[in-house]
This record gives C-alpha cells, sequence and structure tokens, in this order.
C-alpha cells in the first residue's frame, strides 16, 4: 500500500456471527407501466433488437447483467386503476385507456400475458399485484384464477385461448399499493384497506392455495399514520398474508449531501421500527408467526424535481421522472443494499424502483441505445456476489456527523459468506467526503487463511459523474489491486471519498 489514510475503520469477520441468510428475492426490481418503464424500456416492437414478442434485446441483456432474480408489475400507483382485462387478448382490439395515476393514455399493449412471457424468458420470478384501489376482490380473485388455473374455468380457459397453454403459476402477490397515501385512486383507511386486503387475499388463496401475500404498508416512514398503519393493517390481516410492504426513496436534500450519504442510517430504523411493530401486532394475538417483510420499492430518486401527476400533459409513453444517477447516488444505492443485507433475518424481498428509464439502473433510447446508470454496477455486483450467510460486523471508526441523522460511521459494510466455497464478500461504503479511509477488517474464526480474488470499486474525482448515452461508460467499476490480506490475517484496504466497494475473498486452500 503507498499512502497510509489519516484515518481507519476496523470490524471483525467471524463466521460464527450469521444473522440470516440471504433471499434472492433481495434483489428484486419492478416494472410499472409509468413512463417509459414498458414502452420503449422493455419493449419496442419497431427497435432492431427486438425479439419476436416486441421486447428489447438490448435491455434484456442488460437486465439479466444485472442479476435481478424478482421483477414486481404492474404497478405501483398505476395498478390502482388497472383493469387487467383490458391487457389481455388480441393487441388490435385493446383500449386505450386514461391512466389516472400519472395522467398517461395506456395502450394496454403490453399486459398480463406479455409480461409474464417476458419474465419467463429472463428467467425472472414475477410479484404481480392486484388493484385494491377501483376494483376489489372479485377482479383479484379472477386474475389468480387466469395465472395460475391450468384449465377448465372461464378464467383459465381465458388465457389458453389467448395462446398461454400453461399457467404462469405467479406465486407473490401484492394486495394493493400505498393505499395510505392521498395521492393513491382509492385511498382509505388502515381499518378499510386491511379488512379489503384479508377477504381478497382470503379470496387469491382459495383459487390457489400456493401463493405469498403481501399487505401494504406505510408509502414511507413520514406518512403522518405511519406505525399506526401498519398495526391496524397487520391486526387485520395478520393470518391471511406472509409479508408487510416498506417504500422508501431518498434524495439530497438542502445540500445536505452528508446526510444524503448516510440515508442507509434512516432505512435502518424504518425497518427496525415495522419489525417492531409487527411483533407487537404478533404479542397481541399470540401467534406463531414472525411476519416478513417486503421493501418492495426503494431507490434514489429526486422527488423534488417531479411537478407532480396533475401538473403533466396527457400524453403517451411520456418521458417520467427519468433521473440520471452519479457516483454519489451510486454510493448511496450500494449502501441501501448493504442495509437490507443486514437486515436479511426479516426483509425477505426488495425490489428497486424501478428497472428502466423510469429512475432506472437502466436507460433506453427509443430506436436507439441503451446504457448502464451508474447505480447499475452496485446493484448488479451485490446480487452477484452476495449470497449465502450475512455476518454481523461491528465497525469501531471515523464518525460523521450528519444534519439529519446525527453522527453516522465513515463506514458502511456488509459482508457475506457463502457456506458452500467459504467465499467471502465484504462490501464497503466510504460516506466520507474529503478523506480515504482505511479499512481494516480482522478475520477471525475460519479455519483457512484468506486471499484477495478481487476489489472492484465506484470512485471518481468528481463525486457526480455520469453515464449518458454519449459517455455511457464514464464511471464503471474498476479493480483495486492494492488490496490485500496481511501475515496476521487482516483485510487491509483504502477507501477514496465517496466510493463503494466489492471485495471478494476466498479460502486460500481452494482453487
Ligand atoms: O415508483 C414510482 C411510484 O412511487 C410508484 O408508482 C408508487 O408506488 C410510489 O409512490
Amino acid at each position: 500500500m503507498t499512502d497510509q489514510p489519516a484515518a481507519t475503520a476496523r470490524v471483525t469477520i467471524d463466521p460464527d456471527f450469521g444473522l440470516g441468510t440471504v433471499d434472492p428475492r433481495l434483489y428484486g426490481t419492478f416494472v410499472e407501466h409509468m413512463g417509459r418503464c414498458v414502452y420503449t424500456g422493455i419493449y419496442e416492437p419497431a427497435h432492431s433488437t427486438a425479439d419476436a414478442h416486441g421486447f428489447r434485446g438490448d435491455v434484456a441483456e442488460l437486465v439479466r447483467e444485472l442479476g435481478t432474480g424478482l421483477v414486481r408489475y404492474p404497478g405501483g400507483n398505476f395498478v390502482s386503476g388497472y383493469h387487467w382485462e383490458d391487457g389481455v387478448g388480441p393487441a388490435d382490439s385493446r383500449p386505450r385507456r386514461l391512466d389516472l395515476a400519472w395522467r398517461s393514455i395506456e395502450t394496454n399493449q403490453v399486459g398480463t400475458d406479455e409480461f409474464l412471457g417476458w419474465a419467463r424468458r429472463q428467467g425472472v420470478e414475477p410479484m404481480m399485484a392486484v388493484n385494491l384501489g377501483t376494483r376489489g376482490i372479485d377482479a383479484a380473485r379472477a386474475l389468480v384464477e387466469y395465472c395460475n388455473i391450468p384449465g377448465g374455468t372461464a378464467w383459465s380457459d381465458l388465457r389458453v385461448r389467448h395462446g398461454a397453454r400453461d399457467p404462469h403459476d405467479v406465486k407473490l402477490w401484492c394486495l394493493g399499493n400505498e393505499m395510505d397515501g392521498p395521492w393513491q385512486t382509492g385511498h382509505t383507511t388502515a381499518v378499510e384497506y386491511g379488512r379489503l386486503a384479508a377477504q381478497a387475499g382470503k379470496a387469491m388463496r382459495q383459487v390457489d392455495p400456493s401463493i405469498e401475500l403481501v399487505a401494504c404498508g406505510s408509502s414511507n416512514a413520514e406518512m403522518p399514520t405511519f406505525g399506526e398503519w401498519e398495526r391496524e393493517v397487520l391486526h387485520e390481516t395478520y393470518d391471511e398474508v406472509d409479508y408487510l410492504s416498506l417504500h422508501a426513496y431518498y434524495e439530497e436534500k438542502d445540500g445536505d449531501r452528508a446526510g444524503f450519504l448516510a440515508s442507509g442510517a434512516q432505512m435502518d430504523a424504518y425497518i427496525s421500527d415495522i419489525v417492531a411493530t409487527a411483533d407487537h401486532v404478533r404479542a397481541v394475538r399470540r401467534s406463531r408467526k414472525r411476519m416478513k417483510l417486503s421493501f418492495d420499492e426503494w431507490n434514489v430518486w429526486y422527488q423534488s424535481r417531479f411537478p407532480g401527476e396533475r401538473a403533466l400533459p396527457l400524453e403517451e409513453t411520456p418521458r417520467l421522472i427519468e433521473d440520471t444517477y452519479s457516483v454519489t447516488d451510486a454510493a448511496v444505492v450500494g449502501s441501501l443494499l448493504m442495509t437490507l443485507l443486514r437486515h436479511a433475518d426479516r426483509v425477505a424481498i426488495a425490489c428497486l424502483a424501478q428497472l428502466v428509464n423510469v429512475i432506472g439502473p437502466i436507460r433506453s433510447e427509443p430506436g436507439g441505445p441503451s446504457w448502464r446508470q451508474t447505480t447499475f454496477h452496485p446493484f448488479a455486483l451485490t446480487a452477484k456476489y452476495a449470497r449465502g450467510t450475512v455476518l454481523r460486523t461491528e465497525v469501531s471508526g471515523p464518525l460523521i456527523e450528519t444534519r439529519q441523522y446525527g453522527p453516522v460511521d465513515a463506514l458502511d459494510t456488509a459482508t457475506t459468506l457463502d457456506p458452500e466455497t467459504g467465499a467471502l464478500t465484504v462490501l464497503a461504503v466510504n460516506r466520507g467526503q474529503e478523506h480515504d479511509l482505511g479499512l481494516r477488517a480482522a478475520l477471525r474464526g475460519f479455519a483457512s487463511r484468506y486471499r484477495v480474488v478481487e476489489h472492484l470499486m465506484i470512485a471518481d474525482a468528481d463525486p457526480d459523474a455520469a453515464n449518458t448515452e454519449e459517455n455511457p461508460d464514464r464511471v464503471t467499476p474498476r479493480p483495486v489491486r492494492e488490496t490485500r490480506v496481511t501475515g496476521d490475517g487482516e483485510l487491509e484496504a483504502v477507501l477514496p471519498p465517496v466510493s463503494w466497494s466489492v471485495i471478494r475473498l476466498a479460502p486460500e486452500d481452494r482453487a
């Protein structure tokens, strides 16, 4: 190593400190009928790379590289006004509808069968949402019948007639979306929503007992009903549902970049609060079931730049919230993923919102190229390497003062251990903006010595650097060759300011 950093953060990595197993559904994403996520995002029949079904081949390739294993669909706010029947059957007789959520014209050229066909070809698990805004029990159970019953009933036979001979077999279902939000079509109270969700869920499970259900938690932790909403909803739904949802979007506010870089602290407290609330309901109900969480919308989103849906002109496929992400945003996304990993004991599902164009890690131009945003890289590399058991690591090192969250560790980190191969993956963010940060991780209690396989880093002299159509690879992960395991069995690395790293270690006695 060359220059010694001024400050060092220390952790201990011990195989006995397992806190949970990474559910692969933690690396989910989200496709909503919003802006250009579907049309000219994943789907563009006139594009030179389009497949026989009209889906873009270049975007499909990037989705594969991103490594997402689960995709939520079709909304989002969109689902609360959606008639799923509009999106099935012959495409040329599907109605053009006014979508109230985003004041857009929905052509319905992509619907249930097209999306689920795409998901199957992509090798991703679908997570479907039903409309509990303008519709209810009957439309929800009909959709499950359409998707999951092999045949011999009106809705399943209709699917077969539409060309989908085999059932789609969708296992994961969201009972509505953000029903606590005044912006939501059909916004309601926790008790009313909870009763409807329980009854819709019951009917859906009567159609297919193998499905899993997600009830809506709060739209974010700042909602006035936060906490009470979860308590009341869970009181109504506890026995019927398998997961409670969380949503959160982060952005730099009032120039507080230190606070933005510490967004994981907010996510961490948010998850802990919901775990406590769910466990309170469990205790009151004397239930043995421990509710799992589905963080099915999270990302960096510059919401302050969004004019609000009422200000939008009525258009088909408008450009909505196509945020361009920077190195700083990538560090925050990487850090939020670490927070999710550190709650792997309760958070089973998480969806980066969204997948393409609409605050997506992938961007595409109509008739043009597609490229990876900066945030693509921490997601793809975490999804690829952070598998197995999450190990508890306590950081001891310098703190950073933030306006929003008080003092936070300069080092944000998470470690996973692959029990099969013994491979360790250490993820690390230096939240500091000025100085390099030393990382020293004592590898304790392992039978083998470890070696560094690879250290990849996102960092840049300009923390606002971004990837664009003209310069799509301005920010890419680059290898760091100086990182090593010392003779004393300590991983030693230097993390530049506002950087994200993945450090892969393998036992020396394994190839
Ligand atoms: O992802 C964009 C929107 O954010 C979703 O439609 C909604 O659920 C959330 O408020």
